[in-house]
């Protein structure tokens, strides 16, 4: 790839002694003008990497690269305000006695002042609001001000941690649609951290899985949901049935207590290995004629469909399977159905599953 807008490589920081590395051997890469989500649980690393990548924190080990050049390494050490970074805060930071034109402007040279804020006003389309204070403004506004102050320093990357977790869920996705639009718009690279799977899915060219400062997997929002390398990556990014087999010897499928599972991608696993199997709740369809059967022991009605555990008996006990079944359906607990499983959201998972960290 051409030069990342950044990188780090084997990147590790530790607060304390005793305690497991908060980021552990990092390195990843993101090409200019793309969007990274960093995912995963409360405590696994996401604001510890932000900090890493902006200068605020020193790591370890490894080295961390900023277009080109090395900010923090060995030998290397470039401080926060001379690495080309805007952060935008979950909430804006904006100083509440300046107008909304002198937040943009704060800090830059006196002489483009005027420029930087004209600019920064229409690329966040607040034209005409600039004389304004910040309390006069919607959250939304606020937070383009935000961006706006980012953004006219021309930002080799923008951070953004958790921006849209204090809004309800209507806001949130009106903003962050706001917030990407404005991104794409100004080519501009970005890193957004979030624990909502949703948001990350929507918003990412690519997505680093986190667990306990481990980097579980990385790839597009598509690669992610589809093909999870881990049982952790299947379950955390939507729902899943994760269920012990042994590769088929013929097709593409694994041989599982519930039966022969199709399966589109299988991580190079060979006939006859033990693996695990991922099924999302949407590969399994309602199929009079399908191999699974069992009895629906619980149905809830969401709207969009209907969320559904389907108990099957294997040979030495049964295995609760979440389904998800047409909304049009009329189904209740205690009836027996039966399934057909789509080939399309079901992915072979190997023995591989990223050591925990044992604390120092
Ligand atoms: N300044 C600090 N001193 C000591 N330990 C810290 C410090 N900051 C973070 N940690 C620890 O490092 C680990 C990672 O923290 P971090 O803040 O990066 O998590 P996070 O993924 O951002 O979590 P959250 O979703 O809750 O914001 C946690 O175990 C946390 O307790
Ligand atoms: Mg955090």
């Amino acid at each position: 790839m051409a030069v990342p807008a950044f990188e780090f490589q084997q990147v590790s920081k530790c607060y304390a002694k005793n305690e497991p590395d908060a980021v552990h051997e990092f390195s990843f890469a993101a090409k200019p003008g793309s969007i990274t989500t960093l995912l995963g649980p409360s405590g696994c690393g996401k604001t510890t990497t932000l900090r890493l990548l902006a200068g605020l924190e020193r790591p370890d080990s490894g080295t961390i690269r900023l277009g080109g050049t090395t900010t923090a390494g060995r030998h290397t050490w470039i401080p926060p305000e001379r690495r080309g970074i805007g952060m935008v805060f979950q909430d804006y930071a904006l100083f509440p006695h300046l107008t909304v034109e002198q937040n943009i402007a704060f800090g830059l040279p006196k002489r483009e002042r005027q420029r930087g804020a004209a600019e920064g006003l229409a690329l966040v389309g607040l034209e005409g609001l600039g004389k304004r204070a910040p309390s006069e403004l919607s959250g939304g506004q606020q937070q383009r001000t935000a961006l706006a102050r980012a953004l006219v320093r021309n930002p080799i990357v923008i951070l953004f941690d958790e921006p849209f977790s204090n809004l309800d869920t209507d806001l949130r996705t009106r903003m962050r649609q706001d917030v990407v639009t404005i991104l794409r718009k100004t080519h501009s690279t970005a890193v957004f951290v979030t624990h909502d799977q949703k948001e990350a899915l929507a918003i990412s060219d690519e997505i680093v899985v986190l667990r306990d400062g481990i980097i579980q997997q990385i790839g597009t929002p598509r690669e992610i949901y589809q093909f999870p390398d881990t049982a952790f990556v299947a379950t955390f990014v939507g729902q899943s049935n994760i269920l012990p087999g042994i590769m088929g010897y013929r097709s593409l499928s694994v041989e599982t207590e519930i039966g022969t599972i199709p399966c589109r991608h299988t991580h190079g696993a060979q006939p006859g290995e033990a693996v695990t199997v991922s099924i999302r709740p949407e590969s399994l369809e309602v199929d009079p004629n399908g191999p699974i059967r069992g009895s629906l022991v619980q149905t809830t009605y969401s709207g969009e469909s209907i969320e559904a555990v389907l108990r099957v008996q294997g040979p030495d006990h049964s295995r609760d399977l979440l389904v998800h079944i047409h909304p049009e359906q009329h189904v209740t607990a205690g009836q027996s159905l039966s399934f057909s499983v789509l080939p399309h959201f079901t992915a072979v998972i190997r023995g591989f599953e990223p050591k925990q960290q044992q604390p120092q």
